[in-house]
């Protein structure tokens, strides 16, 4: 298993360093255009090897030849999101960094399983699909992942219960939009209605903790960046990157909210979102079409129709 990760910035590099420590792969390469980057925190995260007991070979470089047939490549590739500035407002910078990465990704390694990661994420894996001509189960964005992970946290913080024992979607697009889906959210099986109403024992500050924890995970991102100042998130970004590829190395199938392209379903077609899906060793194995509630299905319309019109803002080719 040989995993490339292009952009050595705060999420590639922290994602190179976790795929390494958990021994996902016998070699992972770190691309990125800044010289001396990628070979210097490469060299840096081998050199924890004989503390941390793995066997990854690391190597960092400015080009693809080392690239060449990895199974899985993560691009995260791009420009961070900074205070003030919306997703939305990366969209032609990183369309234009992620054609480039792609073709030199698929050059090297034609039957590579990508991830994206650049922001905006829903649109930056529509461009690597078409752009790499790859099949669609080759060919996904992670962020529901994320988005879930930091919907579970608040709430696992608001009962004080073990995160282990959250269960959540957060589905549709990774921007304002999402859908936290309260129906397939539960806390040791036990829907969260149900639990809010059992830890509040009054419908009203049960309704109003609901959406603010849906709220926050929304915000999950820019509540990141507003401390940061300068970046944006990257510990959980690169272990939700992590877990998709780790469900792929090992053909675990995984159910995993991933960004994937839709064919009709969810009343969705041709457009790039997140949805549960099956992760194993030929990447998307299944999209599943769960039941939602009128009001969520129609937020996850709507979020989809969003990463269309950004689509249809950035030229394909
Ligand atoms: P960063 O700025 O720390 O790293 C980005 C790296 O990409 C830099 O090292 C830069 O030199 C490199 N780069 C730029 N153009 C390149 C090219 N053509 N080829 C190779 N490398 C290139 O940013 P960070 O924090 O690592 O975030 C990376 C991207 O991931 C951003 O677009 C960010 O918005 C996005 N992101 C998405 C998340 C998600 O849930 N999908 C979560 C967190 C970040
Ligand atoms: C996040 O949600 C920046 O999209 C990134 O943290």
């Amino acid at each position: 298993m040989k995993i490339t990760v292009v952009g050595a910035g705060n999420v590639g590099a922290t994602a190179a360093q976790r795929i390494a420590e958990k021994e996902l792969a016998h070699e992972v390469v770190l691309v990125d255009v800044v010289e001396g980057i990628p070979q210097g925190k490469g060299l840096d995260m081998y050199q924890s090897a004989p503390i941390e007991l793995f066997d990854t070979k690391i190597i960092g470089t400015n080009g693809y030849e080392e690239t060449a047939n990895s199974d899985i490549v993560l691009i995260t590739a791009g420009l961070p999101r900074k205070p003030g500035m919306t997703r939305e407002d990366l969209l032609n910078m990183n369309a234009d960094i992620v054609r480039k990465v792609t073709d030199s990704v698929v050059a090297k390694s034609p039957n590579a399983i990508i991830i994206v990661v650049s922001n905006p994420l829903d649109v930056m894996t529509y461009v690597a699909y078409i752009r790499s001509g790859f099949p669609a189960n080759r060919v996904m964005g992670m962020a529901g992942v994320l988005d879930t992970a930091r919907f579970r946290t608040f709430i696992a913080m608001e009962f004080g219960v073990s995160v282990q024992d959250v269960n959540a979607f957060v589905l549709g697009g990774h921007g304002d939009s999402m859908v936290p889906v309260a129906k397939y959210t539960t806390i040791a099986g036990i829907p969260i209605k149900e639990f809010l109403m059992m830890h509040y024992k009054d419908q009203a500050k049960a309704d109003e903790r609901l959406k603010a924890m849906s709220d926050r995970a929304r915000n999950g991102g820019i509540e990141i960046v507003n401390f940061l100042k300068s970046g944006s998130a990257y510990y959980a970004p690169s272990s939700a990157s992590v877990e998709m590829i780790e469900s792929i190395v090992k053909d675990r199938k995984r159910i995993l909210p991933c960004c994937v392209r839709l064919t009709g379903q969810y009343g969705l077609d041709d457009v790039f979102v997140g949805v549960p899906v099956k992760l194993g060793k030929t990447g998307i194995e299944q999209i599943l079409e769960i039941s939602l509630d009128d009001e969520d299905l129609k937020a996850l319309q709507k979020s989809a129709n969003e990463v269309k019109q950004n689509c249809e803002k950035i030229k394909f080719s």
